[in-house]
Order: structure tokens, then C-alpha cells, then sequence
């Protein structure tokens, strides 16, 4: 059975058994990306459209990568050299994308919900790349891939989300992915970034970093979002990598084969020291690898694949 949706805007929407679908699915695909030739003709004829309104380096490169290893036409959409600029609406903007014949949008804006307005007003496809502080459904989907390919499984792990919880998108579509597929999910930072509200999406908050870290299975350390902070969160930079920076010493409180995770971009030596991002607990640029295939394995089961007489080779 495939994914019978046209969308995905969010993991809070997603059932378990459609998310293990994507990663069963992406599993396939990382044997795909290591061939020598690292193509299949899955969505030849299709039109594949990267509409981002915020910078970006992994996700924009990564869904690029997976279209075109799909065997799809790509469209690199750059918002500062576009109409929008004359003033035509976000609305216009995209049904008139639409009317060329694309087949999957896949969007990045700061508006959270601005996402799932596209979606609802066409016909194409429409993938969140990050709206806002809302979600970032495809970087929840490669942080369980990575995890369960380095621990075999998700159920009873510990997983502590460290940071900016409260503008984090990244925090929001991996407490939602974790908690359905049963790791136990903890959330550490000052109290201004971390909602205690949060316990009602099944997670523990805490604000004292070293409780939260011990034992844990996996650290995913999220970048402080000032470009989304509207007023002072901490006193500064330093204070934040005293208290909530990740270093070498506090690592040995996690479990001896603890995975390191960060989203990217990092804020060396702030959220994350440089010795425990390059070292040896540290998955990071696997991430990024498996971001590849988790989406090109959600671009062909958005388009039909996966419904029963298709082939990926
Ligand atoms: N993880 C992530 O979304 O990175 P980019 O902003 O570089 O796409």
C-alpha cells in the first residue's frame, strides 16, 4: 500500500504505520544513493518545484538531489528574484507555478500554516520544508531514520531534545514522529524557550540540562533561533553555553553509546562544542546523508509509488 495523501505538511497528521512506510521506503532508496549510478527512472515526465521564502542549505540541496535521482524536471524557485517583490500574494504566486504543469511543490516559508494555505488552494502536491515554528516534517522523518538505522529501533529509547524548544520546528515534528513510534521523548532548556505546556504531546520538560541528558540514547541539540526570538530568551550567548551547551564533560552522563544529533546549521561553541560535534558520538553528517533518501522515498510515495506494480530500479 502506498501513501494515500497528496500532502505532507506535518508529522502530527502522519499515522505510525505511515511514517515507518516513508523510512521502510527510504531504506530502499540509501541502496539506490550508493550505486555508482544513483538514478531510477520512478518520477521521469514529473515537474518537482523548490519554492523557498527562507535560506536554506541541507533541505533545499537535499530535495533537489532526490527529485533528480528520481529521474524529475527541477525548478529552483529564488523568492527575492520573483514577482513577489512587484507584489503579487503568495496565493497568485503559486497557482501560477501550478498552471505550468508541476506535479509536487515543495515549500519553505516563515508564516507557520502558510504551507497547508498552498496546499489547500491547488491541485499539486505540496511537501513542508518548514513553515515558521510549526514543523519540519521531512528533517523529523531523516532524524528517526538515522536513529533507527544506527539503534535498529525507536520503541523504549530515550530521546532529549536540547534548545530553543518553543520556536523550533524541528522540535515539534520529531515529538510528534518519536512519540508514535514509542521513544520516550525529553525536552531541556531555559523556561523561557521550553512550554511546560508541552507534556500534553506526551513528553518530559526539563530545565536542568545534566538531569535530562542522563542516560539518554540520542541528543538532538537545536540551534537558538534568534531570527525567530522577538524579545531577550537569555542573558547571552555565553550564560546559554554554560548552562545548555553540549560538551564533552556532560556527554559522559548519557548512555556510552549515545547518538549526537543536530539539524544544522550549528552554532559552534554555543548549543554544541566543536569536539562533541566532529567526535565520535556525533551522526550529524549522517543526517544529512539520509536526508536524501528519506525524500526521495516521500516524492515517489506521494506521486503513487508504492501502490503495487511500480519498480524503484
Ligand atoms: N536542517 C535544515 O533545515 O537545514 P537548512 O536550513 O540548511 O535547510
Amino acid at each position: 500500500m502506498g501513501l494515500q495523501r497528496k500532502d505532507l505538511l506535518s508529522l502530527e497528521e502522519l499515522s505510525a504505520e505511515e511514517i515507518l512506510l516513508i523510512l521502510d521506503t527510504a531504506l530502499s532508496f540509501k541502496e539506490v544513493v550508493q550505486r555508482p549510478i544513483k538514478k531510477v527512472p520512478a518520477l521521469r515526465g514529473k515537474t518537482v518545484v523548490n519554492l523557498f521564502f527562507e535560506n536554506s542549505t541541507r533541505t533545499r540541496t537535499s530535495f533537489e538531489l532526490a527529485a533528480k535521482r528520481l529521474s524529475a524536471d527541477v525548478v529552483n524557485f529564488t523568492a527575492s528574484a520573483s514577482s513577489l517583490a512587484k507584489g503579487e500574494t503568495l496565493l497568485d504566486t503559486v497557482r501560477n507555478i501550478e498552471a505550468m504543469n508541476v506535479h509536487t511543490i515543495i515549500m519553505r516559508h516563515s508564516c507557520s500554516g502558510s504551507v497547508r494555505l498552498v496546499a489547500e488552494s491547488i491541485k499539486a502536491s505540496v511537501v513542508n520544508a518548514g513553515d515558521g515554528t510549526h514543523e519540519h516534517p521531512t528533517q523529523g522523518l531523516l532524524d528517526m531514520f538515522t536513529i533507527r538505522e544506527c539503534k535498529g529501533s525507536l520503541a523504549g529509547l530515550t530521546v532529549t531534545l536540547v534548545g530553543d524548544i518553543t520556536h523550533s520546528r524541528v522540535a515539534r515534528s520529531n515529538i510528534h514522529g518519536l512519540v508514535k513510534l514509542g521513544a520516550k521523548v525529553r525536552i531541556v532548556g531555559p523556561a523561557t524557550l521550553v512550554p511546560r505546556s508541552f507534556t500534553r504531546l506526551g513528553v518530559e520538560v526539563h530545565t536542568n540540562l545534566e538531569e535530562a541528558i542522563q542516560d539518554a540514547d540520542v541528543i538532538n541539540i537545536l540551534r537558538i533561533q534568534l531570527e525567530r526570538q522577538d524579545g531577550k530568551y537569555f542573558p547571552s550567548s555565553r550564560e546559554y553555553a554554560n548552562l545548555y551547551g553540549v560538551n564533552a564533560r556532560r556527554l559522559k552522563l548519557a548512555k556510552p553509546d549515545v547518538l549526537i544529533m543536530h539539524p544544522g546549521p550549528m552554532n559552534r561553541g554555543i548549543e554544541i562544542s566543536p569536539r562533541v560535534a566532529d567526535g565520535p558520538h556525533s551522526v550529524i553528517l549522517n543526517q544529512v546523508t539520509n536526508g536524501v533518501a528519506v525524500r526521495m522515498a516521500l516524492l515517489y510515495l506521494l506521486s503513487g509509488g508504492g501502490n503495487g506494480d511500480e519498480n524503484i530500479n
